[in-house]
């Protein structure tokens, strides 16, 4: 082994390495190339094992050429490695890329259930002739749904609304909303113009037309000279805004608060009076029942039924909003099923 050799090896060692680590193409395989021919283990070091056999004068020489052929080595892995970690980041950012031309993936709307959808329309009829909201509780006491609205324990008349009681004595969960109009009558003065919207329980079998929890809507209008003629106008409005010019008609009816009591009929939304299933054939379908406060409910109310009169009308949400959309049954209401609910987009 002499010097020429010996550095002729380290020179063909650092073409085969630069060749090499130009052609690298990931840095994985730089950094092999780099133990392959730096490591301690490397083909550098294997070629220097040879210095020992050289003559000492020859010894530095060789030791120059070995740095060298180092640096040459150790300068091309660093140009190689930064042009690689360049196009890494280069593709990386191509592939993070955000195009923000894309459309939007589109968000469904929602919309207000047909139940309180129901309840605005309703509201938006009666606030234009000024009516004013409010809202009574739904545990009431029994004082409010039933004796102050002239029906006395035992009163037959309370078989009308099979009642839910709870624990508390003397309550129960309201069964219409009724007893909003004395706890508007016992905090307002008159004129009064209420609607009280709410939700009622009954111990009911349900069924399609039968929940035991479902909508009201009550209207309670005292001022002086208020009639039954007023009511009717009233009611006539608001039938023809919710249903479009068709024929109304009062019935008698029977409630404890009021007297008289009527039915309020609407000529039939589906068949138009001829007679169809939809009306048992009659041509009418009721929607609220109404009447003039009865003057005992007024004087509970704290209001002189000498001076004030007072008409009042209560109507179930559903059966509106049945006959609004067309829905058959008003079990759809509580079920949350999406499938019905997206048809009122
Ligand atoms: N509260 C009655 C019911 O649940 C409906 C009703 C009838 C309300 C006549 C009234 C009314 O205000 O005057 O069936």
């Amino acid at each position: 082994m002499d010097f020429e050799s010996l550095s002729a090896d380290l020179r063909s060692l650092q073409a085969r390495a630069l060749k090499e680590i130009a052609e690298v193409s990931d840095p994985a395989s730089l950094e092999a190339l780099q133990i392959q021919y730096l490591g301690k283990k490397g083909d550098l070091t294997a070629v220097l094992r040879g210095i020992g056999a050289l003559p000492a004068e020859d010894r530095p020489r060789v030791g120059a050429v070995a740095n060298e052929v180092g640096e040459a080595v150790k300068g091309a892995l660093a140009v190689r490695g930064a042009e690689l970690h360049a196009q890494v980041q280069a593709l990386r950012l191509a592939s993070e890329k955000v195009d923000v031309t894309l459309p939007g993936r589109p968000v469904g709307r929602g919309t207000l259930h047909p139940i309180p959808e129901t309840i605005a329309a309703i509201t938006e009829v009666f606030g234009q002739f000024g009516f004013v909201v409010y809202e009574g509780p739904e545990v009431e006491d029994d004082l409010t749904n039933f004796q102050m609205l002239n029906m006395p324990p035992d009163h037959p008349a309370r078989d009308l609304w099979d009642t839910l009681y709870v624990d508390i004595p003397g309550h129960l969960l309201r069964t219409h909303t009724s007893p909003g109009q004395m706890r508007v009558m016992q905090t307002t003065r008159p004129p009064i113009r209420a609607l009280l919207p709410g939700r009622c329980f009954r111990y009911e079998a349900v069924d399609a037309s039968h929940g035991f929890e479902f909508f009201q809507v009550e209207g309670l209008m005292v001022d002086e000279g208020t009639s039954m003629a007023d009511l009717k106008g009233l009611l006539d409005e608001f039938a023809h805004a919710l249903f479009g010019p068709r024929k109304t008609r009062f019935r008698p009816g029977y409630y404890p608060f009021t007297e008289p009591s009527v039915a309020f009929d609407v000529e039939c939304v589906v068949c138009g009076g001829v007679g169809c299933p939809a009306c048992s054939k009659s041509g009418w379908m009721t929607i609220l029942g109404a009447g003039m406060v009865h003057p005992v409910v007024l004087q509970y109310g704290g209001i002189d039924p000498e001076r004030y009169q007072g008409f009042a009308f209560g109507m179930g949400v559903e059966r509106i909003a049945n006959l609004r959309h067309a829905v058959p049954d008003l079990r759809y209401y509580l079920e949350n099923d999406l499938r019905f609910l997206d048809q009122f987009r």
